[in-house]
């Protein structure tokens, strides 16, 4: 039985992932510090779902404390490693960019040097569309140049794949780097617009729609995501004979055992459509209030699905109503409203 150790199981993404692993038969290991960034009862109750697993253990921790990471490894010993904990957030970032030094810089280190240590087969981490910043070349292809970063989330994500890269070269761990577009679906995050939107509309409080509604977002479900995941799990990278091997829309370095994957819909959907679409399933209008573009945001992202599809066969196709009404569904029954 393979061992996965993945940090971040609280969270949105690490929950739904730890979830479909112990159904294929995985014995997985979460780690999460249970920050207070967001409702942490929601946090603990993922952590409840998963304990009712008998392939599943939890270590309460912050990536920061290299030793217990040290020790959960030990313990473990993980063939693979998914890290998916971070500081998440675009818009925090202004607020408390040292958040995002300390988990996302200094604990991504953290765990690349258990990754080194234990060996694993393969090191999985997230990064995020954000890497893309200012690039205006839509969609948004894994092979562009990505050096302008507009937060200090996006500038530690991108650090991240910077720190990877070495490692794979230095010390062989060969190693993906995903970059997820905008991810929804049940028990989805509270401070990102659907979770927002929903709660507000349903309560008759205003929503707030950035850059007047001129705002487009390539809008990944979580089913979609975790499949890609998955299936990238598989799709060990190794470091390449030759530079000339490599295909054109790959981003396997021509060095180590590296390569940066985007998983998105690669459809670009205009915010007031997802407004409208939240309202058709909700059968309420909502209060607008419509707003100026805020400090950091990107007015659009896009994926290029390309290269997940060569590596994978598979191309995420959830469309958006079907993933709004699988999260209304579930936020309806969770807080009863
Ligand atoms: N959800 C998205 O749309 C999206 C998009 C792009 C990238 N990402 C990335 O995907 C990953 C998962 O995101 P998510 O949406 O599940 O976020 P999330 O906030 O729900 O989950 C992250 C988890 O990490 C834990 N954590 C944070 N800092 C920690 C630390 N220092 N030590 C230990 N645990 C810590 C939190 O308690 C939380 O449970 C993150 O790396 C995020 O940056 C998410």
């Amino acid at each position: 039985m393979k061992k996965v150790l993945i940090t971040g199981t609280a969270g949105f993404i690490g929950f739904h992932l730890a979830r479909q692993l112990l159904r294929d038969g995985f014995s997985v290991h979460g780690f999460d510090g249970m920050t207070d960034y967001y409702d942490v009862r929601l946090k603990q109750r993922r952590t409840q779902i998963l304990l009712q697993s008998e392939g599943f253990a939890f270590t309460e921790g912050m990536l920061e404390d290299d030793a217990l990471l040290r020790r959960v490894a030990d313990d473990v010993q993980p063939d693979m490693i998914v890290h998916l904990a971070a500081q998440a957030g675009v818009r925090y970032s202004l607020e408390n960019p040292r958040a995002y030094i300390d988990s996302n810089v200094v604990g991504t280190f953290n765990v690349m040097e258990i990754a080194r240590e234990y060996a694993v087969q393969h090191l999985l981490m997230a990064s995020t569309s954000s890497v893309y910043g200012a690039n205006e070349q839509m969609p948004f292809r894994e092979t562009d140049k990505a050096d302008a970063q507009l937060t200090i989330y996006a500038a530690t994500k991108k650090a991240n794949e910077s720190m990877a890269h070495s490692y794979a070269h230095l010390w062989d761990i060969p190693t993906t780097m995903f970059r997820f577009f905008t991810v929804y679906g049940s028990w989805g995050r509270p401070d990102l617009a659907l979770f927002k939107f929903v709660d507000a509309i349903l309560e008759g409080r205003p929503i707030d729609i950035y850059n007047h509604g001129e705002m487009y977002r390539d809008f990944t479900h979580i089913d979609d995501l975790v499949r890609g995941i998955r299936l990238l799990m598989d799709a060990v990278p190794e470091r390449p004979a030759s530079p000339d091997n490599i295909a054109e829309n790959d981003t396997l370095s021509p060095v180590a055992p590296f390569r940066v994957v985007n998983i998105g819909n690669s459809e670009k959907v205009r915010l007031l459509d997802f407004v409208e679409a939240i309202e058709a399933e909700l059968g309420i209008e909502a209060k607008r209030n419509y707003m100026d573009m805020q400090p950091g945001d990107v007015p659009a992202t896009w994926a290029d699905t390309s290269l997940l599809q060569s590596l994978t066969g598979y191309r995420p196709s959830t469309n958006v109503r079907d993933g709004i009404a699988e999260f209304v569904a579930w936020f309806r029954d969770y807080y009863g409203k």
